[in-house]
C-alpha cells in the first residue's frame, strides 16, 4: 500500500491487516506509563488541512508522536496558502522539504489523489530516501474518509466482536457525508450488511451503485433490530440553502431519541464521526450513555492511524 486514498477498492486482507494492527498497538500500548513506540524514528509526517478538524488532525498527530515520528500541521489559512500558492505547489514543497507523508485534508472531492500522482510523478530522491511520500485522505470533500470508516470498523470490532454479518443502519446526511461513502464501501468489503436511511433530498446520485439497501423510514429499519446505528452529522455548511425541510422535522422523522434508543436490541451499539449536532441527529441522552461508543471510536482513531502510518512508513505492507 503506497497510499491510503479510499475504502472502495480496498481489499477486504488489507482492511483486516489495518485493523489487526490497530488491535495489536492498543495492545503495545495498554498499561505502559510512557506511550512512546520507537518504530517510525527519523520519519516525518504533515498534516495538511484545508478544512477544520478536531479529531482527525489531533489523532495524526498522536499517532506519528506515539510511534517517535516528527509531525509537522501545516494549516491553509496560516500558510502560503493565503498567498495564492496552488495545491500542487504545496504539495511539491512539503515533499521537498522532507516529508514522508502527508496526511491531507481538502474541500475538494478528489484532491489528495491529485496530489498522489503528482508526488508519485516527481519523487524527491535527491533527499536520499527512495522518494516516495505517501499520501493519506482525511476527507475530501464529500467523497472520502477512510481513515474514519476503519476506526468505526474497529470500533465496531470492540464492541460486538466482529463486524461479518452484522447489520448496520447508517442515518442521516448521506449526501454530504464522506463518512458514509466510506464505511457503505468498508463494511460491505468486511461482510456487514449496510442500511442507509435517510431524507430522498439527502441521497447522493449513484447511491444504487453503492453496496447497501436505502430506506427513507427510520422506524421501520430500526424495526429490524440493527447491531449497530451510525448517525451522521447534518452539514449545513455544505448545504447552499438546500437544507431538508426543518431541523425539527429533520430530529422527528431523523434524529436517534431517547425513545428511539430504548427500542434497540440490548447489544446494539451507536456510533456518531462527530462532532455531533446535539438534540437534532442524537438525543444528548442518547449520545452519554453506555450505548453509545463515541469517545471509544475516538481513541480508535489514534490506533488505526497508528497501524495506517506503521503499514505506509515502515516498510510493512499490508497483505
Ligand atoms: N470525524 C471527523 O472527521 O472529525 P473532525 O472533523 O473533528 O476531524
Amino acid at each position: 500500500m503506497r497510499h491510503l486514498l479510499s475504502t472502495e477498492g480496498l481489499r477486504r486482507e488489507q482492511a483486516e491487516a489495518l485493523l489487526d494492527t490497530a488491535a495489536g498497538m492498543e495492545q503495545a500500548l495498554t498499561g505502559r506509563a510512557v506511550r512512546k513506540l520507537p518504530t517510525l524514528r527519523g520519519r516525518t509526517v504533515v498534516t495538511l488541512f484545508y478544512e477544520n478538524s478536531t479529531r482527525t488532525r489531533v489523532s495524526f498527530e498522536v499517532a506519528g508522536k506515539w510511534m517517535s515520528a516528527d509531525t509537522i500541521n501545516v494549516s491553509a489559512s496560516a500558510s502560503s496558502v493565503s498567498k495564492g500558492e496552488s495545491l500542487r505547489d504545496t504539495a511539491a514543497t512539503l515533499g521537498a522539504v522532507g516529508a514522508d507523508c502527508l496526511v491531507v485534508r481538502h474541500p475538494a472531492s478528489g484532491a489528495p489523489h491529485r496530489i498522489a500522482a503528482w508526488l508519485d510523478r516527481v519523487g524527491h530522491s535527491h533527499l536520499g530516501r527512495d522518494g516516495h511520500v505517501a499520501v493519506v485522505n482525511a476527507g475530501d470533500g464529500t467523497h472520502e474518509h477512510p481513515t474514519q470508516a476503519l476506526l468505526d470498523a474497529a470500533t465496531l470490532r470492540r464492541r460486538l466482536g466482529r463486524v461479518e454479518g452484522a447489520h448496520v443502519a447508517v442515518v442521516g446526511d448521506v449526501l454530504h457525508s464522506r463518512v458514509a461513502r466510506s464505511n457503505a464501501h468498508l463494511l460491505a468489503t468486511l461482510g456487514a450488511r449496510v442500511t442507509l436511511v435517510s431524507p430522498p433530498t439527502l441521497l447522493p446520485v449513484g447511491v444504487e451503485t453503492w453496496p447497501v439497501t436505502v430506506s427513507h423510514d427510520l422506524d421501520a429499519t430500526l424495526a429490524q433490530g440493527p447491531d449497530a446505528v451510525m448517525m451522521l452529522r447534518v452539514q449545513a455548511e455544505r448545504m447552499h440553502g438546500a437544507f431538508f425541510p426543518s431541523a425539527r422535522e429533520y430530529a422527528v422523522r431523523f434524529g436517534l431519541s431517547q425513545q428511539r434508543a430504548d427500542h434497540l436490541p440490548d447489544h446494539a451499539v451507536v456510533l456518531h464521526p462527530g462532532p455531533a449536532v446535539r438534540g437534532m441527529e442524537i438525543a444528548s441522552s442518547v449520545a452519554d450513555s453506555d450505548r453509545a461508543a463515541i469517545a471509544e471510536q475516538v481513541t480508535a482513531g489514534v490506533h488505526v492511524r497508528m497501524a495506517v502510518l506503521y503499514h505506509l512508513l515502515a516498510g510493512e505492507d499490508v497483505a
